[in-house]
């Protein structure tokens, strides 16, 4: 049995991620200045997309050089080069930022690689390149940004985790780790920053069609090869789930599971743990029979 069919009905838990005393975002407040990291393909051009046919203005941010703007890019979205491992590209994309635009609204820490490996096949060198750019990407664009969105007195911050942040599957244990990650310092940051009236959203999709098998890392062929078919057989697109969080994020959600599977996974944790410790061990025999320690 896979996660999401654990006899739970898709229920309304997004609503219940909105503090309920917090009045929501205008959808009438567009022209907001985006910053979008990893920007340039999947979710986060998805989402540039979607912010752009909202109303906002986007600056879409990737690893190509600002002279070899990529093609996927829109023509209305600005470009910035920014590798979000580098504090100086950061501190450069912040000074861009403020000479065109004279600030920022909303921050989108969406870049992010994959990784798929058994505890004792990956390396050290896996876990410090997820963490330098899954965890410490985030961590560097809050740090860059929070400052001036604090000194300005609105602003909002959305961070790409993942369904693999709230539960955890066999075989992926430095992924699953950045993104909880992630949604941790998430949740710090809502509390320390709803004072200064910036809230924090954290996006937890479940897997959908993007270009992400390809940053896979190769130290265990086996586990990396069952991630990359859950991500390229996904019946779900990257537009999808933007379209999804966009809307979510006009609710003033905080912790937003932009689709069905998300949702069922879950709640399924957190309400049916017999069911879900049934679903994960069975998970995780099938990948040791599957690759002969069974
Ligand atoms: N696709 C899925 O199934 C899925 C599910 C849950 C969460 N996510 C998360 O969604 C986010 C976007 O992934 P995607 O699926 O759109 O993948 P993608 O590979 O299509 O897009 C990722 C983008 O990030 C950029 N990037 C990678 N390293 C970077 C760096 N150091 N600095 C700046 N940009 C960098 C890549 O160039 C690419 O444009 C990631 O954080 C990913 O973990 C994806």
């Amino acid at each position: 049995m896979r996660l999401s069919d654990l006899p739970l009905p898709d229920a309304a838990t997004r609503r219940l991620a909105r503090l309920p005393f917090m009045a929501p975002p205008s959808p009438a407040d567009t022209n907001r200045r985006v910053l979008i990291t990893g920007g340039a393909s999947g979710l986060g051009l998805a989402l540039a997309t979607a912010f752009l046919e909202r109303g906002d203005r986007v600056m879409i941010a990737d690893l190509a050089p600002a002279d070899e703007r990529p093609e996927s890019i829109p023509k209305d979205a600005r470009y910035v080069r920014l590798d979000v491992r580098s504090e100086e590209e950061w501190k450069a994309a912040r000074e861009e930022i403020g000479e065109v635009w004279g600030g920022l609204d909303v921050l989108v820490n969406n870049a992010g690689i994959a990784q798929g490996g058994r505890i004792e096949m990956l390396t050290e060198e896996d876990w410090r390149q997820i963490t330098d750019i899954n965890l410490l990407g985030v961590a560097r664009g809050c740090r860059t940004f929070v400052p001036q969105l604090k000194a300005q007195g609105h602003g909002l911050i959305v961070n790409t985790a993942s369904l693999a942040g709230l539960v955890h599957p066999p075989t992926m244990s430095s992924y699953t780790a950045v993104k909880a990650a992630v949604v941790a310092i998430s949740e710090s940051l809502r509390w320390e920053l709803e004072p200064f009236g910036v809230t924090v959203a954290v996006a937890c999709p479940s897997f959908f069609r993007t270009n992400l098998a390809s940053s896979l890392n190769s130290s265990d062929p086996a586990a990396a090869g069952f991630a990359s078919k859950l991500i390229d057989r996904s019946e779900r697109g990257a537009d999808e789930i933007a379209a999804e969080i966009v809307a979510a994020l006009d609710l003033g959600e905080f912790l937003i599971l932009p689709d069905p599977d998300a949702r069922k996974s879950y709640r399924g944790k957190r309400l049916l743990p017999v069911a879900y410790t049934k679903t994960m061990t069975e998970m995780g025999r099938k990948f040791a029979a599957a690759t002969g320690r069974g």
